[in-house]
């Protein structure tokens, strides 16, 4: 099963790209084809239709292809003001929007329909960013997403993870774990 990581955060010490780098290595030892992306990677600016009429930036169409490619995915989104950050929309708002034109871009929901997608969140208060959580899955299923039902919130992030970013307690290994093994179950039950 192929499955895409990414974390909705471009920090440097991150717990949400740790979290991701935690869960890419648990989901290759369950067996996954795990492809692990920074979004710091992709030169994606703010959205501006007058910016995507002169044409759909590149990286936005790499990326919209890494998707399409992808049956499962797994996010580990940040919390900002109860809700996820304007980097994790942008992203999301650029790869659904169609490229007006193309036989086969112009579909909005091209690289996300059918895609089943486990949400994490990681943060330093008490709620682990559970509240982003209840705003990204309304908008995936909007994307046609299939979001499994187990979720997991890392709340203490600051003292949730080693020296080697490892996860500190068994409890939230196994929390990541009973994310990643409904993904990748569902994954093989949906996709096409
Ligand atoms: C935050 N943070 C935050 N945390 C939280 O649990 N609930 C919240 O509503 C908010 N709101 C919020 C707003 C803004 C503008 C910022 C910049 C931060 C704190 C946030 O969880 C913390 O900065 C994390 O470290 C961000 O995630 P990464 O970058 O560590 O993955």
């Amino acid at each position: 099963m192929k499955l895409l990581v990414f974390a909705g955060s471009t920090r440097t010490g991150s717990y949400n790209r740790k979290l991701a780098h935690v869960v890419a290595r648990m989901a290759a030892a369950a067996g996954a084809e795990v492809t692990h992306i920074e979004l710091a990677d992709f030169d994606i600016p703010m959205y501006n239709a007058d910016l995507e009429a002169r044409g759909t930036p590149a990286d936005v169409m790499r990326l919209k292809q890494l998707m399409y490619e992808h049956p499962a995915w797994i996010i580990c989104t940040p919390e900002y003001n109860a809700s996820y950050p304007a980097l994790v929309k942008n992203t999301l708002d650029w790869v659904s929007s169609p490229v007006k034109g193309d036989p086969v871009w112009g579909d909005d929901f091209r690289s996300s329909r059918g895609k089943v997608v486990g949400v994490l969140s990681a943060s330093p208060g008490a709620l682990g960013g559970l509240r982003s959580q209840s705003h990204l899955i309304p908008l995936l299923m909007n994307l046609k997403c299939w979001v499994c039902p187990t979720v997991f919130a890392l709340s203490r992030a600051g003292d949730a993870f080693d020296a080697q970013g490892e996860l500190v307690a068994d409890a939230s290994k196994k929390r990541v774990q009973a994310v990643i093994d409904e993904v990748l179950d569902a994954a093989r039950r949906l996709a096409p």
